[in-house]
């Protein structure tokens, strides 16, 4: 049986943090390492649909999910059947022990859900593991050295993450020395162009920038993968335009570099297809999932063209927990709901899409509103001609409305874009509350700071 709760909110009985969250949050000062830092202080009892709970009675509605994680909203019972459903026969087996049905139907579902023939899969724990693996597996199918990164990418914590990750605080500073033969170069991020040009008039040059690196000594015929996000998350929500994509691919293509499609936040619905690079005319080679994969269980996959994934040498791969098999039975339920939610995304988009524009015309600081599918997210800055990111403002806005009831992340290379991530089964009223709550927040933020 699955349990519910009924939760029904916004709704804040006691300004948060509330006392017994404040306790919580001087345990975790006590107890758990300062590299953990905890963004919204309220400590969390019951998660439901599209809303949390916190230990002193406040329910909040939830922008967040946990980072991209629960598109289909939290427990959603058939999730939660299927675990349970599990647990009774197995918990823990290794499937570098013994092979189980979860683990080889995943494999076989993500060969027909992934786009072009990529039919192999393996399992791992986080997205962080996943690109670590599909990593070396491009290396052991290339037998080159260089791997090209983005600049304002996220690719996860692990050493080689962080290294293809160009965000220096906090994600780098003080772990040195990261992993070498890793390229990082800039993105298609058409606010802030590094080339600083226009598209369409710039052809897009900063992808031909890339074709020059590439062809250049030293990685002239050593690049052996190019790891890309279609569409940027952390790096605050940032899709390259149309064609971007597929010029990278002809640029892969033309230098034998394997394209690892880095869908852990952007797949399984979130940008209006069941993966990010579908709303781009180009199939990867290798495809790296994680987050809404299980929808909360944690696992990580890589899949890719066969004659990638058999490069590495047997025994060269695995680990004890990856692919767990209840993680993988959540992973099965997942795709099924995710195909049920996305006709959804339309909606999102669209009500999203109008608010974000009606506050561009409203706000000086909201400088730019961008995004696909329910994946959007506005960039705040000092003035429209000046672009001076607003990190502090931004944070202020989140907290304002963690204090009405609402969850919101921030993001972006300088800390000032708020990004949302409803979760796809959210009804209109609801999601129109949810941006009330926001709007309110701005306003107000930005009174406050004496800004226009
Ligand atoms: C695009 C992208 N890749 C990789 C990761 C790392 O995934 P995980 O946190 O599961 O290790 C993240 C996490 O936010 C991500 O957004």
């Amino acid at each position: 049986m699955v349990k519910t709760y009924n939760l029904k909110g916004p709704k804040i009985v006691v300004e948060p943090p509330g006392p017994k969250s404040k306790k919580a949050m001087a345990r975790k000062e006590k107890y758990v390492t300062n590299g953990i830092k905890i963004g919204l202080p309220a400590s969390l009892e019951i998660a439901e649909g599209p809303f949390l709970k916190d230990v002193d009675g406040n329910v909040y509605l939830d922008f967040t999910v946990g980072i991209g994680v629960h598109n289909c909203g939290h427990r959603p019972a058939a999730l939660v059947k299927a675990c349970q459903d599990q647990l009774d026969k197995f918990i823990h087996i290794c499937f570098m022990v013994s092979p189980y049905e979860s683990y080889l139907k995943l494999a076989e579902e993500m060969s027909k859900i992934t786009p072009g023939r990529l039919q192999k899969s393996i399992f791992l724990n986080s997205g962080s593991e996943a690109i670590e693996n599909a990593v070396k597996i491009a290396r052991a199918y290339t037998k080159r050295k260089y791997i090209i990164s983005y600049k304002t990418a996220f690719h996860g914590r692990t050493f080689l993450d962080i290294s293809l990750t160009g965000k220096e605080k906090p994600y780098r500073e003080g772990f040195g020395p990261l992993v070498p033969y890793v390229q990082l170069v800039d993105y298609a991020y058409c606010y802030r162009c590094p080339l600083r040009l226009e598209y369409p008039s710039c052809n897009l040059a900063c992808a031909d920038s890339i074709r020059t690196v590439m062809e250049t000594s030293p990685l002239e015929g050593d690049v052996c993968c190019l790891v890309g996000e279609p569409v940027q998350g952390e790096g605050g929500f940032i899709p390259p335009p149309p064609g971007y994509w597929e010029k990278i691919r002809k640029i892969c293509d033309d230098n034998g570099a394997v394209f690892i499609d880095d869908e852990v936040q952007t797949g399984f619905g979130r940008t209006g297809k069941m993966f990010g690079i579908q709303n781009w005319k180009v199939v990867p080679d290798m495809l790296v999932s994680g987050k809404g994969l299980s929808l909360g269980m944690p696992l990580g996959g890589v899949s890719g063209k066969d004659e990638i994934m058999s490069a590495p040498g047997p025994a060269s791969l695995g680990g004890t927990f990856g692919g767990n098999p209840v993680c993988c039975a959540g992973a099965l339920e997942s795709i099924k709901l995710t195909k049920k939610v996305l006709p959804n995304t339309k909606m999102i988009n669209r009500v999203e899409k109008k608010r974000l524009n009606e506050w561009k015309d409203k706000f000086e600081a909201v400088g730019d509103v961008r995004g696909i599918g329910a994946m959007m997210g506005a960039e705040f800055v000092k003035t429209r001609k000046g672009k001076e990111p607003l990190p502090e403002l931004t944070r202020n806005i989140q907290l304002n409305c963690f204090k009405h009831g609402l969850y919101i992340l921030t993001a972006g290379a300088y800390g000032n874009v708020i990004r949302l991530h409803p979760p796809l089964i959210i009804k209109q009223d609801l999601l129109e509350k949810g941006l009330d709550i926001l709007e309110a927040a701005i306003a107000e933020e930005i009174k406050k700071a004496g800004l226009a």
